[in-house]
């Protein structure tokens, strides 16, 4: 199978921009101003295009058929597992498995790792978790005796290590954490609390569904032992999401989900797992989607992720001073953080503030981000108003954003 490549185009949004044809609508008569790439990304034609050659050209099942458009299929498939171990620094391709996205990622590590632990072990989280880093991990604690804990949150926005490393014990069998805040933009030491974990025998999981599309980040240097992310936040396809996992571990570890293509062999009495990572994906995997996601890791990789986190990194701190100029506003998270802005602007509550903004053709995400916990109990919100950036963002779409947000607050004042 030929792989497209991309030229190292540097940095230039206003070029990038033309990749992506849902940029160029208009909403309510004015020009598209997207900025709600923390909830999903635009996609760029090569992934468009990917995806459309595979079904138009060699749509076939993998694994399965002898016949020349199976093996096309199962060589483009197979092969995308190589290019995300290689975008995320992994040793194996057979260490990636491809999941449905983020949550379907760390609900086969909660559920995988269930029969290793026993009643009255911790699982430590943070408060500034999304629902999907919360939720697995609470109904297993509920059903098997487990307890849950959370590493509190700074008023900065930051995690208090100090209180993380009080509350690691011989009990902890696991920290799962998240390397980027949704909500607070919040860039986790992960390095460290992994290495903090590790002292402890405990395993070290990281939610990396907003850090992996914006910034570079390799399993190895985290030295954390699995790493979550969705394909569809990082101008790849919905359906799509990606769980690395070291291999002892992976190899040790009872699948997720029973069926096709996970097994060896099958007998009316029981049945063998096949090897990594087809352990993990049973029946018919992801295969489009498979297929679109390596385009957009290259895609990405053209550009370079470096200069990805650099103008992300710019765009949040124009718009932490175009916002934060206003009166009125609210903004929440530390200095130091990743492309996205969540804040309140006075009187206007998030929601009633989105809408209007989507009368300019301005998309941002109003609400609790899926992280009720931290929006509700620890910054006591009812809701948050959120921008967030991606390549294709400009400093002139946040001026508009920041105008925006002006004219609502009049409207409402
Ligand atoms: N987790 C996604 C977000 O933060 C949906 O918007």
């Amino acid at each position: 199978m030929t792989m497209t490549t991309h030229a190292n185009a540097g940095l230039r949004p206003e070029e990038l921009r033309k990749q992506f044809p849902a940029l160029s609508r208009t909403v309510n008569g004015k020009k598209l101003v997207y900025l709600d790439n923390g909830a999903t990304t635009q996609k760029p034609l090569c992934v468009l295009e990917a995806m459309d050659r595979y079904y138009r050209e060699y749509n076939s099942n993998v694994h399965r058929g002898i016949h020349r458009l199976s093996e096309e299929a199962t060589e483009a498939y197979d092969s995308a597992h190589e290019t995300i171990a290689g975008f995320i620094g992994a040793h194996s391709w057979q260490e990636v498995i491809f999941t449905k996205n983020t949550t379907e990622s760390l609900n086969l590590v909660a559920r995988s790792l269930l029969p290793t632990f026993k009643k009255g072990d911790e699982v430590l989280l943070t408060q500034m978790e999304h629902h999907s880093n919360i939720v697995p991990w609470q109904q297993l604690a509920k059903q098997h005796g487990l307890v849950v804990r959370y590493i509190p949150v700074t008023d900065e926005g930051i995690l208090d290590l100090l209180a993380a490393r009080k509350m690691l014990s011989a009990k902890t069998k696991l920290v799962s954490l998240t390397h980027v805040s949704n909500v607070l933009g919040t860039i986790n030491p992960v390095r460290e609390v992994a290495g903090m974990a590790h002292d402890h025998g405990a395993l070290c999981v990281v939610d990396a569904a907003q850090s992996v599309p914006h910034m570079p980040v390799s399993v190895q240097e985290l030295g954390c032992d699995f790493l979550a992310f969705s394909g569809h936040k990082m101008a790849g396809p919905t359906g799509i999401g990606v769980l690395w996992g070291r291999t002892e571990l992976l190899e040790r570890m009872q699948p997720f989900l029973y069926g096709g293509d996970m097994i060896s062999s099958v007998s009316f009495q029981d049945a063998e797992w096949n090897e990594l990572p087809w352990k993990f994906e049973a029946g018919t995997p992801v295969i489009a989607e498979g297929i679109g996601l390596a385009e957009a890791a290259r895609f990405l990789t053209g550009i370079g992720m470096d200069s990805i986190q650099r103008h992300e990194q710019a765009l949040a701190r124009h718009a932490c001073e175009a916002l934060g100029s206003l009166k009125g506003v609210r903004i929440f998270g530390p200095r130091e953080r990743a492309g996205l802005v969540s804040f309140w602007a006075d009187p206007v509550h998030p929601h009633d503030l989105a809408s209007l903004l989507d009368q300019d053709g301005i998309a941002i995400r109003a609400g609790h981000h899926c992280a009720m916990p931290l929006v509700v109990e620890v910054l006591k919100q009812p809701a948050l108003a959120r921008a967030s950036f991606y390549l294709y963002n400009t400093k002139e779409e946040i001026d508009a954003l920041a105008a925006g947000v002006k004219k609502a607050q009049k409207v409402f004042g």
